[in-house]
């Protein structure tokens, strides 16, 4: 049913940010969810031998609308039968956009940073195929495929163009309510490649992003500017003037770089959401990890989680409901720097910055 989520808390302070940002979507809607506990993460399979469960897919495919994943933890050693839930998850959902907005801390002071990355999730490098060759003298070679489709690179760019145009239409909507919008004139795609270099491979991404703008869907052209920008000069710009970016699309590896820089942009991991989007199922997520280090102690920043659930709901047509959470986090962080957790400066707890967020709401 449309109004079901799944909930995955996985690992360490998934445990804990997850039933946080339930308890915000409780509030922000009350009753308009029916929420579905699920299995998955790296304890699960130490206990049952199975890191996703296919109960687990299953129910996700079935029964929701949306869900929210917390964190995993990844062992740094090799453990036979495990891989990541996660990237599964990605794959047997085809969710294949991942999308994260970076925005400046409220209050923050200069020109607010207010930028969307939406980066590739199916292929480039990261399908992971790679082997091992010895020469006949025995050294080591080492050789990785990278994988660009025609299919996927125009998807991601015509989710690149989407978005923009959302983001274009809810700037005027806040201008025509008297709110200050830095961002001045039409929405823009910046397209990331290496294609100078790599001219087949991004060169197809690139010419497959350009070709959506002069496709199916006029406003993509007549309404949104394209800048294209080398991936090394991205990072460069992003560093210097971040500012300057609106909609930034890339292939997978690019994507993965310049998305955990953008955070570091923004400050701390705990308040960073993503979503993994695909045509009919989005899997909102913290982009932090399971944070082995203070689980367990009631202090793990559920912003990001919150954040993450509200980048859900947006992705699931229920805009005014995303946009209360925002504007309720945004009060929190800005008036009440007393009781927010430790990576923030504060001295409070999970539940703590959760009970707010929900009073301001
Ligand atoms: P991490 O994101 O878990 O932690 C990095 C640092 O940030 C730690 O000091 C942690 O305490 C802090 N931190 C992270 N989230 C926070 C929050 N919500 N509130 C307050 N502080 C927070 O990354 P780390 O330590 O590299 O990895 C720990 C485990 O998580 C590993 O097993 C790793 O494989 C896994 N991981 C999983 C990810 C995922 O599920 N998508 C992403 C990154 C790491
Ligand atoms: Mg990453």
């Amino acid at each position: 049913s449309k109004s079901t989520i799944g909930l995955i808390p996985a690992d360490g302070i998934g445990r804990e940010v997850i039933p946080a940002a339930r308890d915000v979507l409780e509030a922000v809607a009350p009753n308009k969810f029916n929420f579905v506990h699920l299995d998955a993460g790296f304890e699960h399979f130490q206990k049952t031998g199975v890191a996703l469960p296919d109960e687990t897919v299953e129910r996700l495919k079935g029964e929701c609308a949306g869900a929210l994943f917390g964190a995993v933890s990844s062992p740094s050693h090799k453990v036979a039968g495990y891989s990541s839930p996660i990237v599964a998850l990605r794959k047997k959902m085809d969710l294949y956009a991942n999308v994260r907005p970076v925005a400046s801390p409220v209050g923050a002071t200069g020109t607010p940073i207010d930028m969307l990355i939406i980066r590739e999730n199916t292929e480039c490098l990261y399908i992971k195929s790679e082997r091992l060759e010895t020469l006949p003298d025995g050294t080591k070679i080492a050789w990785a495929d990278r994988k660009i489709t025609e299919t996927a690179s125009k998807r991601i760019g015509r989710m690149a163009f989407r978005m923009a145009l959302q983001r274009g239409a809810i700037r005027e909507a806040r201008r025509a309510r008297g709110e200050t919008v830095a961002w001045e004139g039409k929405p823009r795609v910046t397209v990331v490649h290496k294609s100078n270099v790599l001219s087949v491979s991004d060169g197809l991404f690139r010419e497959s992003v350009l070709s959506v703008r002069n496709g199916e869907d006029k406003a993509f052209k007549d309404d949104v500017d394209l800048e294209e920008q080398l991936v090394d000069s991205m990072v460069y710009r992003m560093f210097r003037e971040p500012h300057k970016f609106d909609v930034a699309v890339a292939p997978n590896l690019y994507g993965d770089i310049i998305s955990d820089g953008a955070a570091a942009l923004v400050g701390s991991l705990g308040v960073v959401a993503s979503a993994n989007v695909g045509d009919s199922f989005v899997l909102g997520e913290p982009v932090h990890g399971s944070a082995p280090d203070i689980a367990g102690r009631g202090i793990a920043n559920p912003v990001a989680a919150i954040r993450s659930a509200a980048l859900l709901l947006e992705h699931m047509g229920l805009d005014a409901e995303a946009t209360r959470i925002h504007s309720a986090v945004d009060k929190v962080l800005s008036e009440q720097a007393a009781i927010l957790t430790p990576d923030l400066g504060g001295k409070g707890t999970t539940r703590g910055v959760t009970d707010a967020v929900i009073k301001a709401l």
